[in-house]
C-alpha cells in the first residue's frame, strides 16, 4: 500500500503538490471511488484513474545487456541504425541506465525504475565502471600515471582512476589496458586516452559496478538478480 499522491507522482502524472491538487479537487478515482482525502493509502494495482485516464501500474525490471559494437544505445534512432532496444524482448517501458558510445560494447543496464537510474548514474556516487581498453601506441607508465590522476577534459579535470593489466602488443604497437572511472562523462575514456596522444582502438565496458559481462555473450541480455540489485544501490550509496 502506498500514499495516493506518491503513486500519481510515480507515474510521472505532476509533482507531488500538483497530485495533492489534483486530489483534492476531486479528479482521481480509485477502483470507481472518487478520493478527496490527503495521505489515504492503496494498492498501486488498484484502477487508478486521474483526470479520467487509467494510471499504469508496471512491475519495476532491471535488465543487464551485454551490448555489441555498431548498435546505439538510445531508444530510437533518427539514422534508423538498430537500436539496444532490438535486442530485447521486454514489453515494460525500459531504458538504459547510462549510455554507451555506437562503436563501444560491453555491459549496459535497463530499467523502468527512474530513481534506480538516476542513483546509478549521479556522478557524486562514483559508481565504479571498468574498461577493457585498446589504445595505439605503446604506453608508458609516466603517461598511466597521468591519466590516473586526472586529465584536463573541456576544462574539467577527470576524477582519479586507476588502469592496470596493461599488455604490449609490440609487433603492432599496441597497448591492452583496464581501466576504472567513477565518472561517465561523454565519451570519457576515449578523451582521457586521447589527452596523451593515444587514441582508443578498441573499448568495452566489462564492469558495472559490480555487475560484469561474465556468462553473457554479446547481444545477450538477462534479468538482475535481486541481490545484485541490492548490490547496486549499496554501492551507489557508498561508493565504489
Ligand atoms: N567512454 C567512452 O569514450 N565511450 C563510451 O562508450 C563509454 C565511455
Amino acid at each position: 500500500m502506498e500514499r495516493l499522491q506518491k503513486i500519481l507522482q510515480r507515474a510521472g502524472i505532476a509533482s507531488r503538490r500538483k497530485a495533492e491538487e489534483m486530489i483534492a479537487s476531486g479528479k482521481v478515482k480509485v477502483n470507481g471511488i472518487e478520493i478527496r482525502d490527503m495521505g489515504v493509502k492503496v494498492d498501486p494495482a488498484a484502477e487508478i484513474i486521474c483526470d479520467g485516464v487509467r494510471i499504469s501500474y508496471e512491475e519495476k525490471v532491471y535488465w543487464v545487456l551485454n551490448k555489441p559494437e555498431g548498435v546505439v544505445s538510445t531508444t530510437k534512432d533518427e539514422h534508423g541504425r538498430k537500436t539496444v532496444m532490438d535486442l530485447l524482448n521486454v514489453s515494460e517501458r525500459i531504458f538504459p541506465v547510462g549510455r554507451l558510445d555506437y562503436n563501444t560494447s560491453g555491459i549496459i543496464l535497463f530499467t523502468n525504475d527512474g530513481t534506480f537510474s538516476n542513483q546509478l548514474t549521479h556522478p557524486r556516487f562514483k559508481l565504479e565502471k571498468e574498461y577493457h581498453v585498446k589504445v595505439a601506441g605503446l604506453l608508458r607508465k609516466e603517461e598511466s600515471v597521468t591519466v590516473e590522476k586526472g586529465i584536463l577534459i573541456d576544462g574539467v579535470r577527470t576524477k582519479p582512476a586507476i588502469i592496470n593489466k596493461v599488455r604490449y602488443d609490440d609487433k603492432k604497437e599496441n597497448t591492452y589496458v583496464n581501466i576504472v572511472i567513477t565518472e561517465g562523462k561523454y565519451h570519457q575514456v576515449k578523451k582521457m586516452f586521447e589527452a596523451i596522444g593515444h587514441p582508443v582502438l578498441m573499448l568495452k565496458r566489462y564492469r558495472f559496478g559490480s555487475v560484469t559481462t561474465d556468462g553473457l555473450k554479446p547481444g545477450d541480455a538477462r534479468l538482475l538478480k535481486p541481490h545484485e540489485i541490492k548490490q547496486l544501490w549499496n554501492l551507489s550509496q557508498h561508493g565504489k
